[in-house]
């Protein structure tokens, strides 16, 4: 079985895969991190690898940047290759000023500004949630490594670069933590198909207080949220 994006047979996928959006840092962790690694997809550089951590199978693949990538590569894996679950890890800006640089988000809901869920032609707006059994146990994973977490709602968006700039206060008075680009289509297609999803994200910078991290920064802190994602498999 192979998809348009995707060369791997049905059997090379775990049934739980870990998401960052740079198909580069699916390497890291597939090198640094798992056990009897091999390559399993490089269609278009999405490399997607299937190992073991702590003797359990798990596969790490890139989503890409956005929607439109993340719900391709989800959906596949979702629907042609018996993945149950996918636990995206990202970076986000903070739209809370008390956020700080490297905060960890646990994204209980997404909210969007995106036409994704359109296609259910739902006479309403669909509220996409977390798995509350991924999201409990990232809880409780966070709480254990003491990590500086916090659980909520975030905005998935459509652009990165905005031609109105304070748009975030609308959003920020309605609670939202942050903003990445993915969650909404992932969450989408896990109810859609009746898998699970959860995304965890490490805030990269601060839409409030205009401070960003290093590459070498963003780096180092993402290895505390990507040891949370480990724990669930
Ligand atoms: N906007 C959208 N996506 C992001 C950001 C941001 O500021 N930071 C990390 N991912």
């Amino acid at each position: 079985m192979s998809t348009p994006h995707n060369q791997g047979k049905e059997n090379d996928f775990a049934k739980t895969v870990l998401m960052p959006g740079d198909p580069l840092r699916a390497k890291f962790i597939a090198e640094n991190y798992l056990e009897n690694v091999r390559l399993v997809n490089s269609v278009r550089n999405m490399l997607a690898y299937t190992g073991t951590y702590k003797g359990k199978e798990v596969t790490v693949m890139g989503s890409g940047m956005g929607m439109p990538s993340i719900g391709i590569y989800s959906y596949e894996l979702f629907k042609f290759y018996g993945v149950e679950q996918i636990i995206r890890i990202g970076s986000c800006g903070a739209y809370q000023p008390n956020l700080k640089l490297f905060d960890i988000l646990i994204c209980a809901g997404t909210s969007t500004d995106s036409n994704y869920a359109s296609q259910y032609e739902l006479n309403g707006t669909y509220s996409a949630i977390a798995s509350f059994d991924l999201l409990e146990k990232a809880v409780a994973s966070a709480k254990a490594r003491n990590a500086n977490y916090y659980v909520g709602n975030i905005l998935s968006s459509d652009l990165f670069y905005r031609a109105d700039s304070d748009i975030y206060k609308k959003w920020q008075a309605m609670g939202i933590l942050g903003v990445e680009m993915e969650s909404y289509a992932l969450y989408c297609n896990a109810a859609y198909l009746n898998k699970k999803a959860l995304t965890i994200l490490t805030v990269s910078d601060s839409l409030v207080n205009k401070t960003e991290t290093t590459a070498k920064e963003r780096e180092q802190s993402f290895t505390q949220m990507m040891e949370i994602a480990l724990d669930l498999i």
